[in-house]
């Protein structure tokens, strides 16, 4: 009720205070706010007609029910000021009048006048947004026309100063619609006018400002802040269309050859992509793979150029709602040297024959290289030290040719190693070996292993001995290389040589088929052939001297006296004989050559023992002091001749000497003599015709003769001399060579010492041209073949000697067998 009237009231007084306020007794006053204090809003003496000083006197004072007073009077000059700055926002609000209601109270009399004070509303409040961030999301799908309400801003003034309009800043998508609102304010909405693009720009700020129709004008702002929702409206797009790779064959699986990348505007899910293959061959699936989410392609499996060269895949990229493209891949395999050349043997003449000339072709080979380019360039060498090459024939085939003569007994087989090599970096090789045999040619003939041979074979051998070996090396292979021996068939002193000798065919060991006799031929010659089996044969030969060495098989043969019993000759010794004469002189010889022919001489047996000396070696019998009267005149000796052979052999004969000076004295001697020489023929003879069964009977003469020689009478033949008859002379009757004792020389004396007859010098010539050295070792060797080559020796040349030696060793024999004690 209170406020209605107060309404009421202020309704009145406004209308006096605008139009006839000096008519009424209350003083009503209008000004704007924010004044400051001591702002004079009006005289109040004037206002009331009175005169200042009244006021004062009469105390004027301004009561209000309300705390705070915005007025005072001044009581010196009557004007009313203000006390205290006004807000009129504060005070009243969005009223539209904002009125302030004091009493000025006048004391003597008392008096109330009311004073209203109007206060007017200034610009002074901006326009105000809510919030100064005004957020939109809206979709990047949004249609045009689309409407977005936008805060509305305030302002506190009221009337004119209120908002009266809103712009945004100048942008491409949206502009602004500005309403009004029921209440009289205004709002204003955003309007798309162009499509959003989120992949362009995913937000969009701008400024709002709000103004007010106050003058001056204020104005708010805002921002507003639009998010672009993305909607899948890209599809994955690759980097490249094609790639091209190159790669390595033999990269190693595992490795990466390329990346791929497709990029997906939108966002999200809608962003992601994921890749695969969607076209690729059976072969390239084994080789690669694809990393679906990181596009990763990798190597999977063995990449190899010579398979293939080039590999085209299509690869797909997909986003998550399966928006897709494709691209493609050309992977080019470039190439390693990875494969060895190979070596085939296309033919081969194993063996090849040695006698092959220099040139001629072994064999054919054929390399091959599966690489390609430099890779497959092939050289092919083969080991220097083989007498080999390669001739490069028509495209990649080579013939293995000799460089030189083969020989199989020099080298029988070659390892020839063929090396391939490529052009690649590093190259590759192999090597191939080739066993080639050399077959044989039967080009060596057998050699002996000396240039001759010295057999040598003590006589009296036994058949079948073996005499000496030979043999001959033939370096070819099997039958061309086995050798075969045999004798060369000659013709030795008219026998044939198979007579004498054998060889064994296979081991070439010579044996004696029979047994020789020194004293019959003492050396011969043979030929060995050795052929090999080969077709044609090859053969050689060699000479083998065949030497027979002496044994001690001949006993002393006695010259002289003659050994015949019946003509037992007598010398005859002056009776005025000195000591130290020579009397007589036995001779005898040896068949036997060297020691086994050294003859000594002793006197067994004698008549008077100590009237005659024997020479050891020479035979001279001398007196050994003077013959006196008292003398038997007849005087025998039994002399030994025995050689110097193992063991020795020994002759005996007796020695008849007749101390006479006149030959008359013994007239018997005469007569036997003649008879003599007469039976010592018919002894010849019937030895000669007798043969065998007389031996017996001859050997019981000799031995009835040489028990009875010295029975005899002495005979005297010449005077203080021997003659011996030149046929008897022995061609060997003494050692020469320096291996003995008894030197030439001595023989010589011995010899002149018998007589001064021509025939002794004949007998020196002869036996010098017929003796031989004596060698009882049995040498092979070259030297000693040569010094036995010296020798001249033919055996003996005088049969009637011969006939003599073999009458001897009958009888030799025989005795033997019969005394063996002798
Ligand atoms: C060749 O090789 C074979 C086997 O490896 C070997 O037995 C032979 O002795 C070799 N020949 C030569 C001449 O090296
Ligand atoms: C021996 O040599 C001949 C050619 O002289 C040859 O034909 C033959 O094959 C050779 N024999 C052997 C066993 O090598
Ligand atoms: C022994 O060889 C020589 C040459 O070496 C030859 O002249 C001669 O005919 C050959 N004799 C025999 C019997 O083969």
């Amino acid at each position: 009720c209170t406020i209605a009237i107060y309404s009421l009231m202020t309704f009145h007084i406004s209308v006096f205070v605008k139009g006839i306020c000096h008519f009424c007794a209350d003083l009503s006053y209008n000004f704007p706010e924010e004044t400051k204090r001591q702002y004079v809003i009006g005289n109040i003496a004037n206002g009331l007609r009175i005169d200042v000083k009244q006021l004062s006197a009469r105390k004027a004072r301004i009561d209000t029910e309300d705390s705070k007073r915005y007025c005072e009077i001044n009581l010196n000059t009557g004007d009313l000021i203000v006390a205290e700055t006004i807000d009129r926002e504060e005070l009243c609000g969005s009223r539209m009048s904002c009125i302030l209601n004091y009493e000025l109270v006048l004391e003597n009399p008392l008096e109330v006048h009311r004073i209203i004070l109007q206060i007017q509303d200034i610009n002074d409040n901006a326009p105000r947004f809510p919030n100064e961030c005004i957020n939109f999301e809206i979709g990047e799908s949004a249609d045009k026309g689309q409407r977005f309400r936008l805060d509305e801003a305030h302002d506190k003034d009221i009337g004119q100063n209120v908002v009266n309009g809103y712009s945004v800043e100048k942008n491409k998508h949206f502009v602004l619609n500005v309403h009004d609102t029921a209440d009289g304010g205004k709002y204003a909405e955003l309007v798309l006018e162009k499509e959003l693009d989120r992949e362009q720009q995913k937000e969009i700020d701008m400024i709002l400002t709000a103004t007010d129709g106050g003058s001056p004008q204020r104005s708010g702002t805002a921002v507003i802040h639009i998010t672009v929702l993305d909607a899948n409206d890209n599809v994955p797009v690759f980097s490249e269309s094609v790639y091209k790779v190159t790669l390595a064959e033999n990269t190693p699986s595992g490795i990466e050859i390329i990346r791929v990348s497709a990029t997906d505007a939108d966002e999200g899910p809608n962003g992601e992509v994921t890749y695969e293959f969607s076209r690729i061959s059976d072969k390239a699936v084994k080789l690669f793979s694809i990393d679906k989410t990181t596009g990763q392609i990798m190597v999977v499996g063995e990449i190899d150029y010579e398979n293939e060269k080039n590999y085209e895949m299509i690869i797909q990229s997909k986003d998550a709602s399966g928006l897709a493209s494709t691209a493609k891949i050309i992977v080019d395999i470039t190439d390693a040297n990875d494969n060895s050349p190979r070596i085939n043997l296309k033919s081969l003449n194993n063996p090849v024959p040695e006698n092959s000339e220099p040139g001629t072709e072994v064999g054919i080979i054929n390399v091959q290289d599966k690489d390609s380019g430099e890779n497959r360039q092939i050289r092919c060498s083969v080991q220097q030290n083989v007498p080999f090459k390669l001739n490069p024939s028509v495209k990649n085939y080579f013939s293995l040719v000799t460089t030189k003569a083969l020989d199989r007994e020099k080298e029988s087989d070659y390892n020839i190693t063929i090396t391939a090599t490529d052009g690649g970096s590093p190259p590759l090789s192999t090597s191939m070996t080739i066993h080639l045999f050399v077959s044989d040619v039967n080009d060596n003939p057998p050699v002996f292993l000396q240039q001759s041979y010295s057999a040598y074979i003590r006589e009296n051998n036994k058949p079948g001995t073996s005499v000496c070996s030979v043999s001959a090396n033939d370096p070819d292979w099997r039958q061309n290389g086995t050798v075969l021996y045999s004798l060369v068939p000659i013709e030795v002193s008219g026998v044939p040589v198979s007579s004498f000798l054998s060889i064994n065919g296979d081991t070439g060991v010579i044996h004696a088929r029979r047994s020789f006799d020194y004293e019959q031929f003492r050396n011969f010659t043979v030929k060995v052939v050795a052929r090999d089996n080969g077709s044609p044969p090859l053969s050689s030969n060699v000479t083998v001297k065949v030497f027979i060495t002496d044994e001690n098989d001949n006993s002393p043969q006695i010259l002289y006296p003659v050994p015949d019993g019946k003509s037992l000759m007598t010398e005859m010794i002056p009776k005025a004989t000195l000591s130290g004469s020579l009397v007589s002189k036995v001779i005898a010889v040896d068949a036997d050559s060297g020691q086994n022919a050294w003859l000594s001489y002793h006197i067994v047996k004698s008549t008077d023992p100590g009237l005659f000396s024997i020479g050891l070696h020479s035979g001279e019998i001398k007196t050994q002091r003077d013959i006196s009267e008292s003398d038997n005149m007849k005087q025998n000796l039994v002399i030994s001749v025995k050689d110097n052979g193992q063991p020795s052999l020994s002759t005996t004969c007796a020695v008849n000497l007749l101390i006479s000076d006149n030959l008359s004295e013994v007239p018997e001697l005469k007569d036997m003599t003649y008879e003599d020489s007469n039976s010592k023929l018919t002894f010849y003879l019937i030895i000669a015709l007798v043969s065998v069964s007389t031996f017996f009977l001859t050997f019981i003469i000799l031995i009835v003769a040489v028990k009875f020689c010295h029975r005899r009478k002495p005979r005297l033949l010449f005077d203080g001399a021997v003659a011996v008859p030149s046929a008897y002379l022995p061609p060997n009757y003494a050692e020469v060579d320096g291996a003995g004792t008894l030197r030439s020389s001595y023989n010589y004396d011995t010899y002149l010492t018998t007589g001064s007859r021509t025939s002794d010098f004949k007998f020196i010539t002869s036996y010098n041209e017929n003796t031989i050295p004596f060698s009882q070792t049995l040498c092979c060797d070259e030297k000693t073949t040569n010094t036995c080559s010296d020798t001249s020796g033919e055996g003996l040349s005088y049969p009637t000697l011969k006939t003599i030696l073999k009458k001897n060793k009958k009888l030799k024999k025989k005795i033997k067998k019969k005394n063996p004690h002798i």
